[in-house]
């Protein structure tokens, strides 16, 4: 009789071929949650399969609609829904009260969310240069405005080639783009970048005519792995990416100040885009919390037109 392994509580429990993990944990007396009885509508009997998930059987119709709701990965199973027919190892997720309040998909406070998805994605920082010495000169409205001035400006850059704005910090943004290859995400965040310098220098005069400044952005791009996940309390969650990556890339972003650049990308994003960017400035620099020296790559254009570009 295939066996279920229960990290954390050390047991050891048989089960049936005919009988969901759920069941198999309930009558063994292994506390496991299951807030809507089985019905694959709460996701609280979620486990992880630490091993053995080749024994578990193919998900059913309710159970591919919750993980593809939840962005489940496949090792995120529904007990309730999940018969084995070999050994396996497992870990329940949904331990406690809290646990149930974060996970449970019943009712209005649930929002589906991404429960946490591993993925290649390029990383954008944008920080608008000396904002803080500038908004103290102004008017609380005219902070808010300048800085919605600019978001405007060049909000749309993103958007336009695939990404997408993950988070506004103060004066400052971060931006994903995560549908594609490493090597397509980086063309994005490239294409997108340069755009965005070419809207802030569209927006020079009216920062000149209004507030006597000249306005200048930072962008820093790097590429890779990072966690996708729901952060937050229920009701107030937020989608966002956390991992070295993001922290590098802030980090890229960080370094134009001492470097007085306006767009870095990393050794793995130049990796991708060499070919076909302009790089004015290669600089092995120290990050701020990284160990070693880190090459820096200047973008400062292109080699051929962005429509062509467009279409690789
Ligand atoms: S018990 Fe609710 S989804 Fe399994």
């Amino acid at each position: 009789m295939p066996q279920i392994f229960y990290f954390s509580a050390n047991r050891t429990v048989e089960a049936t071929t005919t009988e969901t993990i759920l069941h198999a944990s309930l009558r063994s007396g292994i506390p496991h949650t299951h807030e809507c009885g089985g019905e694959a509508r709460c996701s609280t009997c979620r486990v992880v399969i630490l091993d053995g998930l080749e024994h578990c059987e193919a998900r059913n119709a309710k159970e591919q609609s919750m993980a593809e709701r939840l962005h489940f990965g496949p090792e995120i199973r529904l007990a309730c829904q999940t018969r084995i027919s070999g050994d396996i190892k497992l870990r329940r997720l949904v331990l406690d009260s809290d646990d149930v309040l974060i996970t449970d998909q019943r009712g209005a406070g649930a929002t589906p969310g991404i429960a946490g998805q591993e993925k290649t994605v390029a990383i954008m920082f944008v920080d608008v240069r000396g904002f803080t010495t500038f908004a103290e000169a102004l008017p609380a409205y005219d902070v808010i405005h300048a800085l919605n001035r600019i978001f405007c400006s060049i909000g749309p850059a993103i958007a336009r080639h695939g990404g997408h704005i993950d988070n506004y910090m103060g004066d400052g943004l971060m931006a994903l783009f995560d549908a594609g290859s490493a090597a397509t995400t980086a063309v994005q965040a490239i294409n997108s970048g340069l755009e965005m310098l070419d809207a802030v220098e569209k927006l020079q005069p009216y920062f000149h005519d209004n507030y006597g400044k000249a306005l200048r952005i930072g962008i820093g791009v790097h590429c890779g792995d990072v966690v996708i996940g729901s952060i937050g309390a229920p009701g107030t969650k937020r989608t966002t990416a956390i991992g070295d990556a993001v922290n590098r890339a802030s980090r890229i972003e960080s370094a134009n100040k001492f470097l007085v650049s306006s767009f870095l990308i990393s050794d793995d994003v130049y990796a991708h885009v060499k070919d076909i960017v302009l790089a004015s400035r290669h600089e092995g620099v120290r990050l701020p919390g990284k160990l070693g020296t880190y090459t820096l790559h200047e973008v400062t254009g292109l080699r051929q037109p962005l429509d062509d570009l467009q279409r690789r």
